[in-house]
């Protein structure tokens, strides 16, 4: 069995992805462990939106069972926690009893001060789980942080700090359509933070909301159908995505889940909120909408991809929900035109001269200038930095010949999404030399630039470049220190 200590989530991360042998990327205050080997497979990712205010989402089946041991400081924080798929173990260190947190069951934790928490990930079980963590405490100091406060109040005016706390609610299939829009989000850019910091906020309602009417009336059951019935539309949700290009009839959908007719009419109703047809129907354009945007197929292979029978159906479609036609929707994003950008660190293979750097430079120049691609390299301290901007297949093609390149190894993404503006306009590729000068070769001269000057550019694009260039700083800065001593 492993077993891991505890830290903050993107630490904690870390050191999973350090005892599984996963990649790990972190972003800002963000983070990504991948994993595909004898260990296991999928992927697990931390957030913290404020000190004080984090997420971890599973999405991951392990080969051997996971034991986190939680130890939790004097501030008692609260942690919400569900299960789309698998069950998970829960043990306070004080306690006999090991509470199951089963699928879509709301499940509410604070640990005393002398207490410990235990929770096992089992092995050879796909595990799709959400654990989000309030800390009142630290979130005082934060103005941002106050409604969420405001909203775990009345579990944490109630806690004992000598009892563990637990509420073991009950089946809560509405947080499952945000925990599973939560797993589903691939969007990494700003509009992706946003979606996914709405669907936190979802879930933390949904769960907070099961809590408050269980406590106010216990034995009320709402739900118009029984667990299971429930558990099949939401597999069917699934089902339904994964094979959009399907006809889908209420007929086929009734036989594929073993409900009745009605019972799916009910059943989609009541988790969201819409008829099965009209269900599907959103399902499909939302996907349209996807693929428009990410401008790889053309509207005819979109049509096939989301099982509708003409581009005209689609455009009517598309038309009523949206008041544009698919075409239009597709010029009008690229009319933003957004730049996607794309950092990552690497290692040399070995300490390189200034004539090896210059050959990758002076390539990369060449190439560049043909793609439209900007951008700037670091190199220093045998660490690549690199930020490319342009547009976004020929910046993920590139990227992928830069990871087969053999000069260096160790390639960690650290952030890959579209923003409205260039801030490296005319450089096909800027450098930074390990003295710390900035050459530019499509300026005519050289610039012997002050380093600190330039790295204390005030940055008003992208977040991620003002990350990147505060990490070249503090690298510069490290290495300085060391030169002096
Ligand atoms: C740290 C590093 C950064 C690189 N940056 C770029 C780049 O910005 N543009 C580029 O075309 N090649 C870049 N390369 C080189 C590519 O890996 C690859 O060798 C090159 O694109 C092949 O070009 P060719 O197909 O024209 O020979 C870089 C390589 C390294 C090691």
């Amino acid at each position: 069995m492993n077993i891991l200590e505890s830290g903050t989530f993107i630490e904690e991360l870390k050191a999973l992805s350090q005892l599984l042998g996963g990649s790990f990327q972190s972003y800002d205050k963000s983070a990504v462990m991948k994993l595909d080997n004898e260990k296991g497979y999928g992927e697990v990712k931390a957030y913290e939106f404020l000190p004080g205010f984090q997420l971890k989402v599973y999405d991951i089946e392990l080969t051997e069972e996971l034991r986190f041991i939680k130890d939790d400081p004097s501030h008692q924080p609260l942690y919400l926690l569900y299960s789309l798929k698998g069950q998970v173990e829960h043990q306070f260190q004080s306690e006999e009893e090991t509470n199951l947190i089963k699928p879509m069951h709301n499940v509410i934790l604070s640990t005393s001060e002398s207490d410990k928490s235990e929770v096992t990930i089992p092995s050879d079980t796909p595990i799709k789980l959400s654990v989000i963590f309030i800390d009142q405490k630290q979130l005082q100091r934060t103005q941002q942080g106050e409604s969420i406060r405001l909203a775990i109040k009345r579990i944490t005016d109630e806690l004992d700090e000598k009892a563990s706390f637990k509420y073991i609610g009950d089946f809560t299939p509405e947080t499952s359509v945000f925990a599973t829009q939560l797993l589903n989000l691939k969007r990494n850019d700003i509009i992706g933070r946003l979606m996914l910091e709405a669907n936190v906020y979802n879930i933390i309602a949904s769960q907070l909301d099961d809590h408050l009417r269980n406590q106010d009336n216990p034995d009320q059951n709402e739900s118009p159908l029984s667990k299971d019935e429930l558990y099949e539309i939401i597999n069917l949700y699934d089902y339904i995505r994964e094979n959009l290009e399907l006809e889908h009839t209420i007929k086929e959908l009734a036989l594929e889940s073993g409900l009745t007719a009605k019972k799916l009419q009910i059943g989609f109703g009541y988790l969201y909120g819409s008829s099965v047809n009209n269900f599907v129907q959103y399902l499909r354009l939302e996907r349209a909408k996807t693929l428009l945007i990410e401008d790889e197929l053309s509207i005819s292979e979109i049509v096939y991809e989301i099982g509708f029978s003409s581009k005209s159906y689609l455009s009517k479609l598309f038309r009523e929900r949206y008041q544009m036609s698919p075409s239009d929707y597709r010029s009008q994003y690229k009319r933003k035109k957004l730049i996607f950008e794309l950092n990552y660190t690497s290692r040399a293979n070995k300490t390189m001269d200034e004539k090896a750097i210059n050959e990758i430079v002076e390539k990369s120049r060449e190439n560049n200038a043909k793609f439209g691609i900007t951008g700037c390299l670091v190199y220093y301290q045998d660490s690549f930095y690199q930020i490319l901007e342009g547009e976004r297949r020929d910046i993920l093609q590139l990227y992928d010949n830069i990871l087969k390149d053999e000069r260096h190894n160790q390639v960690s993404l650290l952030w890959k999404g579209d923003k409205s503006v260039r801030l490296f306009k005319d450089w096909s590729l800027g450098y930074i030399s390990p003295t710390g000068s900035f050459r530019n070769k499509l300026i005519d001269y050289d610039l012997d630039l002050d380093v600190n000057e330039l790295l204390s550019y005030d940055l008003t694009s992208s977040k991620s470049t003002k990350v990147f260039w505060l990490q070249i700083r503090r690298m510069i800065k490290a290495a300085k220190k060391e030169d002096k001593k």
